[in-house]
């Protein structure tokens, strides 16, 4: 278990809404800076719990130095203001809109731009890949669909941003004529922006091959024993496999232990363990942990440390 820590470079934890994802991203994380591992806990929920689970304010804007926990920072992406410049950047290749309508009338499809706050996060994301201060990553992601557009996103990109450079090469003059012609002077940088749009495609191609590569990416599905939660599971590794997504890993949470002198807790304890020989039949080329449902919420430093040592020791 310790090699996830010790050899990988991204680890993404993910899975379906509430099964405990942020809470096994932020352990890992204390667990992996404890052990002297310079690391970077990064949120790209949309929906941020890094702070609650933390219980420290995590900032937006640059990284939070976790009290406490001397080599480990975090952030909680603010997609908003990235959203905002992605949008001028798109307009200032196309700012009358009259390229797009042109060529959309063409190919509908072939013009829209990818979701935009996919995109966002994405192109945030792009920034730690290559950062080299941090010897790991760890991504808290939001509940699954989310999660899947965004690692679909290099893909999507990619081919939307190809197009639109080769437009602008072919095009570019034309545009710039037409804007002379009627006037238009408040199209600033333009050349700026085409450069940006080239710089991010670069940045696109080589994060694909980083994330592609399972000697420095791994995505861990967190799942509980329950049904819907192991079809989502299944959706997810899937959907995984199929963007070559390095996936090896299931963390089984909140297992309901066995209780005597509990009624409903020896149902649940059964119900549990039933689908956790599903679980093992289905995945059995993967490495499975299962985690104990705790009595207490796993919240704070202590707590979370706490888990770490279960996890991977
Ligand atoms: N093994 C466990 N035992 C007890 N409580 C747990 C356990 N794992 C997680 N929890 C608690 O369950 C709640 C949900 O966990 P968490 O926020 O990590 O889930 P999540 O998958 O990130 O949720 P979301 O989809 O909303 O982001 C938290 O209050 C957390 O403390
Ligand atoms: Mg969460």
């Amino acid at each position: 278990m310790n090699n996830l820590i010790f050899d990988k470079h991204f680890l993404f934890f993910g899975g379906k809404g509430g099964v405990g994802k942020t809470t096994m991203a932020t352990a890992t994380a204390i667990y992996a800076a404890d052990l002297g591992i310079q690391t970077l806990l990064v949120s790209t929920d949309p929906a941020h719990s890094v702070s609650d689970s933390l219980d420290q304010q995590i900032g937006g804007d640059s990284y939070t130095h976790v009290n406490n926990v001397s080599k480990l920072s975090a952030i909680e992406l603010n997609t908003d203001e990235a959203i905002k410049n992605y949008s001028d950047i798109v307009k200032t290749q196309d700012p009358t809109g009259a390229l797009s309508d042109f060529l959309g009338e063409l190919d509908p499809t072939s013009l829209s731009p990818p979701g935009a706050d996919e995109t966002v996060a994405f192109i945030q994301i792009l920034e730690f890949i290559q950062n080299p201060e941090f010897e790991l990553v760890i991504f808290d992601t939001a509940p699954t669909g989310h999660t899947l557009k965004l690692l679909q996103l290099p893909e999507i990109t990619e081919g939307w941003l190809f197009r639109m450079i080769k437009m602008r090469r072919k095009l570019g003059g034309m545009m710039s004529g037409l804007k002379t012609f009627l006037g238009g002077t408040g199209i600033p940088s333009e050349d700026e922006a085409f450069d940006k749009l080239e710089e991010l495609k670069e940045q696109v191609e080589i994060a694909r091959v980083h994330l592609a590569n399972p000697t420095e990416t791994e995505f861990i599905a967190v799942t509980i024993p329950n049904i819907m939660a192991i079809w989502e599971t299944e959706r997810l590794i899937r959907a995984l496999y199929e963007v070559q997504f390095p996936i090896n890993q299931i963390f089984v949470n909140q297992v309901q232990p066995e209780s005597s002198g509990c009624p409903y807790c020896h149902t649940r304890f059964n119900n549990h363990q039933e689908n956790l020989k599903k679980i093992k039949e289905l995945y059995s080329d993967f490495n499975l942990k299962e985690i104990p449902l705790f009595e207490f919420e796993v919240r704070g430093i202590q707590k979370l440390r706490d888990l770490g040592n279960l996890l991977y020791k």
